[in-house]
């Protein structure tokens, strides 16, 4: 693993070497204590005030643009892909992702991981992420392990008129269900300050692209951290962000690029 921007600091930046997670959570954190602009006592990040969530997604995409393999990231994925997937699972406060990627990668509860335990400790964070399922039928299975055995009770956001059956449902399974929306489906632009209320400010969106889609035409996204893999898949699988197109594109400045394998981690914030 290499950083090749910003500009290297140390020769250790430029040695191709595995990254041990105390050097990836470093290169990864988030900012600190981001607060709401314009409130009392905030001046943006760590000015003191009230927390606001910082959303960060997390996605990986072929040389040709497609989300997915047959209807799976993994393919696009490679070991240090994971290593990155893992450390910002292991800052995140919550993991908001979208019903269909659940169902499709079969998620399982998050980990408690040695390796980030005195790091989430200091910060006052649970043992793990919370996951957060965005859905608006809840055609989930709810006798899974993301439902019955998290280290944190798992959340499931819908909308005010999601099926009532399917609520109970999530509920007796030991899930929290938090409405963020009128109807059935939950509004994105809503879904940072929901968590927010619940003290889960350090985001983090493992998409899919559905998903990621309306946090961008939300403007809800402060970071893109997206991993380049070397390869063409071709076909037909959607973009990592799929939706209506926003009427001016949005600019992200770019904040850090590592190297490995060829593979190119980069990370964008919003400007
Ligand atoms: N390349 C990557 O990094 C990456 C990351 C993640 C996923 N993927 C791939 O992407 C594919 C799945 O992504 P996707 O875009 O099809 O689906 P998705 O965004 O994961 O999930 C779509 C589902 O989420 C729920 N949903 C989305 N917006 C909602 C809203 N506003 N209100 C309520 N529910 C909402 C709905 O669930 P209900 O149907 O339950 O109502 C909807 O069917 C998979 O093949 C996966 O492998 C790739």
């Amino acid at each position: 693993m290499r950083r090749l921007f910003p500009h290297p600091l140390t020769p250790s930046d430029i040695e191709d070497r595995t990254w041990d997670l105390a050097e990836l959570a470093e290169a990864y954190a988030y900012p600190e204590a981001p607060v709401t602009p314009g409130a009392p006592g905030g001046q943006g990040v760590g000015g003191g005030g009230p927390r606001k969530a910082w959303l960060r997604a997390n996605m990986v995409s072929s040389l040709d643009g497609a989300a997915h393999h047959d209807g799976r990231s993994q393919p696009l994925s490679s070991k240090a892909d994971m290593r990155i997937f893992g450390t910002l699972r292991g800052l995140a406060d919550a993991v908001v992702v979208g019903a269909e990627t659940v169902r499709k990668e079969g998620y399982r509860p998050a980990r408690a991981r040695e390796a980030f335990a005195a790091r989430r400790a200091a910060l006052g964070q649970g043992p793990a992420p919370a996951i957060a399922v965005v859905s608006a039928g809840l055609d989930l299975d709810f006798s899974l392990p993301l439902f019955t055995a998290p280290l944190v009770p798992t959340l499931v956001l819908t909308g005010a008129d999601a099926p009532a059956d399917r609520v109970r449902a999530a509920r007796e399974a030991g899930a929290e269900v938090v409405v963020a929306g009128e109807g059935r489906r939950v509004d994105a632009a809503r879904v940072p300050g929901v968590l927010a209320e619940r003290g889960l400010t350090r985001l983090l969106t493992e998409g899919g692209p559905r998903l990621l889609g309306q946090f961008v035409a939300a403007g809800a996204l402060d970071e893109l951290c997206l991993s380049l893999a070397p390869v063409t898949v071709s076909g037909t699988a959607d973009r990592i962000v799929s939706g209506p197109p926003v009427a001016v594109p949005e600019r992200f400045t770019l904040a850090s690029v590592i190297e490995e394998s060829g593979f190119l981690f980069t990370r964008y914030h919003q400007i």
